[in-house]
């Protein structure tokens, strides 16, 4: 297999983030066989070539894949707190370097909670995240208002959102209304809604609830694929296999 120097090192778990990997790199503590690289894109063939840090041989990580059902509040992103990886403490407490070779595919906002995949797998991971996959994501949306079959014919037809500044229109989606639920003591009304989409923008679910003039209120993700939130059961995390991954979002 064919890497770049920092990914390999990231998928080593030697380096808590990607500076401490670009320090490593740069201050020539790596060594490729015989040779010092101070080239974070130096690109080598995994099975060929033996990668030493301060001297000392280091290995990629086996691959590991993680189902998780991450709480409101906790971040996607390396480096802010609380983490998602925070929830895998107790499972790898004696493995701090497969704890650091994960991350997060297709992150969720850190007000949105529900089922993710972590891994170190980056050829799964890039497939997942492709668009031309079309993998099902499919989230429980609580809003504001009600929901009506005008707003749904819309969502389902794709809305206009904002992605990185400029326009963007969404790929059809189905949306269902779950239920209406009136607020007790007052006029207001609240929609719960289940909206399957096949993409990943910024905050998409929320800019397209946003534009039928329904802001969310909560948001959950409950699918990707096959995958399912109930199937990591009581727990916050369960282990799964490169196969259940793979099946279940029809890759391969
Ligand atoms: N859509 C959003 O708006 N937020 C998420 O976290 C995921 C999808």
């Amino acid at each position: 297999m064919k890497l770049r120097l920092h990914q390999f090192l990231a998928r080593t778990g030697v380096a808590r983030n990607n500076f401490d990997i670009m320090q490593m790199i740069k201050k020539g503590r790596v060594r490729v066989d015989k040779d010092v690289v101070t080239a974070e894109s130096f690109i080598f063939d995994t099975n060929r070539r033996r990668v030493f840090l301060d001297g000392k041989e280091i290995n990629l990580q086996p691959t590991r894949y993680f189902l998780v059902n991450k709480p409101k509040g906790h971040s996607c992103q390396r480096g802010e707190y609380p983490n998602v990886t925070d929830i895998l403490e107790n499972i790898l407490k004696t493995e701090p370097e497969a704890m650091r070779s994960l991350f997060v595919v297709g992150r969720l906002d850190r007000d949105t909670e529900g089922l993710l995949i972590l891994t170190n797998d980056g050829k799964t991971a890039s497939k997942i995240l492709q668009p031309i996959e079309k993998i099902e994501k499919e989230y429980e949306a609580v809003i504001d208002g009600s929901l009506t079959p005008a707003d749904i014919e819309k969502l389902e037809a794709g809305v206009t959102i904002v992605v990185e500044s400029e326009d963007y229109k969404t790929a059809p989606a189905k949306v269902k209304l779950v239920k209406r639920v009136k607020i007790p003591m007052s006029c207001k009304t609240t929609s719960v809604a289940r909206i399957i989409i096949t993409e990943g923008k910024k905050r998409q679910v929320r800019q397209m609830f946003e534009v039928v003039g329904h802001p969310v209120i909560s948001l959950k993700r409950v699918r990707i694929g096959t995958l399912k939130l109930e199937d990591i059961g009581e727990r916050w995390v369960k282990e799964v296999t490169r196969s259940d991954v793979i099946d279940a979002i029809a890759l391969d």
